[in-house]
């Protein structure tokens, strides 16, 4: 009998449980130092991290969770949330299959390798950045839709709603986001004919409430069609149309043949964890992999965080890492890019042979590469965990903050502005007066190439860390070095995000640093070595998370920005 009712009270609490599972209104947590056991959603927004919760909390996925935030970044975060955009996904399965997808985007047909130079062979003016040319075919909605399809749980409609009502309903800026969208509000109203819901009469103050009827009505059209409701019908006519009043060229074709690409996931072990990252068109995993494999013999985490013996090793890493970078990288479907031997054990050994544990080596004297071109560094970076094991790490991007500024008339989301992205001329300056190489010259249908670097670690096969940054050619070094914080110097998943961070990509010959990173003791003896530094603003802004070794998630959202860990 007692039995019997023990039994009766277990039914009772799995179906209570089922219920409050079923219940999106169930409490979670918000919050910089979160810890729980359920799932974790850490994003560039609190608006789109409580989206990715309520999914989880209804029952769907990371991956489904995933989709509904970057849905929900698109409305909430335009500075680089998109549908316009593209960007790179790792998704580790709770059976720990990994995959990539990368729904980059690509060069309209008609690109061309001399699109942005003037009759003389120059860089003309900002056609690769603020006009209709700046434009690469949108990635975004065929790779989320793909993605879903093959891995999401729920009801597609389901996960994209909370995107449509937030775009409906509206809501209320943050002060930074409403200060963010006040300096960019000449570029709004200067680039477009009509006025885009970005631009209201008098300027925006936080708490403003902004609405997008438009963009509510692409993405109805994308919960009735799926991809076909963005690449096709009227939201492809309203983008030709676009195209078609600022002299811009991607056609209906163009967005018919998109299709975004699974690749092989970058893999590589550090100590006794092994991570998965993209391959190229990305650069940024390839670096991430040299860095970690150029420091893996040295005990950095003896040394001390931020000794000079780490940040020299470090940043002479780093100068070897980014010489290759810009020779080799470029899209693999045009270029032969050799990532197995850029990561091989033997060629890392060997790139750090001459490697000086006295003196900063001069980036001259390192051969290999045309230096880097500079890249915008707005980008967004959201991390998903699920109770299952199943992780997303997904980087996006329309590249400038806001992309072109250009925004779809009717259709009321914001066109990237990637094209940048490519050596506009190989071997000559670009707008930031560095050059680029041959591998990244513009083709038709080719994508750029990026440094995007979202990462999935394990420990012993077990989930371990899920993090990225935005941050142009800074991403595979902040996401390094939370690395190196995390494995190394012990840290919990918030110091290690938020630790301070430097860079060094080669040329120019220096070190970036953030403001009092490292004292000034270390900084002399640095000097003394024959480094230089430079002090910049802050370097990427990482969204992580942790897995404990009870199973438990820890949120990692980076102080640097409005980021927000939900969990539950
Ligand atoms: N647009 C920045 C990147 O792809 O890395």
């Amino acid at each position: 009998m007692k039995h019997a009712v023990k039994i009766l009270i277990l039914v009772i609490l799995i179906s209570a449980c089922r219920q409050m599972h079923s219940d999106s209104k169930i409490p979670f947590a918000e919050g910089r130092e979160i810890v729980t056991e359920n799932g974790m959603v850490v994003s560039a927004h609190p608006e789109a991290s409580r989206i990715g919760i309520s999914v989880l909390q209804k029952g769907g996925n990371a991956v489904d969770a995933a989709v509904a935030v970057q849905f929900a970044l698109a409305v909430c975060y335009p500075e680089a949330g998109n549908i316009g955009g593209g960007g790179f996904m790792v998704l580790r399965q709770s059976d720990g299959s990994k995959h990539v997808l990368d729904f980059r985007e690509k060069a309209p047909l008609a690109a061309k390798r001399d699109m942005y130079l003037d009759e003389d062979g120059n860089p003309s003016g900002n056609l690769s950045t603020d006009t209709h040319l700046a434009s690469g075919v949108p990635g975004t909605v065929d790779g989320v839709t793909r993605i879903h399809s093959l891995y999401g749980r729920l009801d597609f409609r389901d996960v994209i709603q909370p995107a449509i009502t937030l775009a409906e309903k509206g809501f209320p800026l943050p002060e930074d986001q409403a200060a963010s969208l006040n300096r960019n509000r000449e570029n709004f109203i200067s680039r477009n004919r009509a006025r885009p819901a970005f631009v209201k009469d008098s300027l925006w103050k936080g708490g403003d409430i902004l609405r997008q009827p438009e963009l509510a009505k692409t993405l109805k059209r994308i919960r009735k069609y799926g991809r076909d409701g963005f690449y096709s019908g009227l939201t492809a006519q309203l983008i030709v149309n676009e195209m078609q009043r600022g002299n811009g060229i991607i056609t209906v074709q163009d967005l018919e043949n998109y299709s975004s690409v699974f690749r092989e996931p970058l893999q590589a072990g550090y100590r006794n964890y092994s991570l998965s990252t993209v391959p190229p068109p990305s650069g940024g995993g390839i670096i991430l992999v040299q860095l970690l494999g150029m420091i893996e013999s040295s005990p950095v985490g003896e040394w001390g965080f931020h000794s000079a013996k780490a940040v020299h090793l470090v940043a002479e890493a780093e100068r070897r890492a980014f010489a290759d970078r810009a020779r080799y990288s470029g899209d693999p479907d045009f270029v032969r890019v050799p990532v197995r031997e850029l990561t091989g054990r033997e060629y890392l050994k060997s790139r750090m042979s001459d490697f000086n544990e006295k003196r900063a080596t001069p980036s001259a004297d390192i051969s290999a590469g045309d230096p880097l071109p500079a890249e915008n560094e707005q980008t967004t970076h959201y991390s998903v965990a699920d109770h299952h094991g199943n992780a997303v790490a997904v980087t996006t991007t329309l590249n400038n903050t806001f992309g072109s500024s250009i925004v779809v008339e009717g259709a009321g989301f914001l066109l990237n502005n990637e094209m940048d992205d490519f050596s506009i001329k190989p071997g000559a300056p670009n707008m930031y007066g560095l050059t680029g190489g041959d591998a990244n010259a513009v083709e038709p249908g080719k994508r750029m190439l990026s440094s995007m670097t979202p990462v999935i670690v394990e420990k012993e096969g077990k989930l371990f860390l899920v993090a990225g940054s935005p941050g142009g050619s800074t991403i595979p070094t902040t996401v390094f070095q939370v690395i190196i914080n995390v494995v190394d110097y012990n840290m919990k998943i918030t110091e290690a995000v938020d630790a301070g961070r430097f860079h060094h990509q080669w040329l120019p010959d220096q070190i970036s640093i953030e403001a009092n990173t490292i004292d000034s003791l270390t900084l002399k003896k640095l000097e003394k070595m024959g480094h230089e530094f430079r002090t910049r603003s802050s370097i990427g802004s990482v969204n992580a998370i942790q897995i404990l070794p009870d199973g438990r998630m820890a949120g990692g959202p980076d102080k640097r920005g409005f980021n927000t860990a939900c969990g539950y």
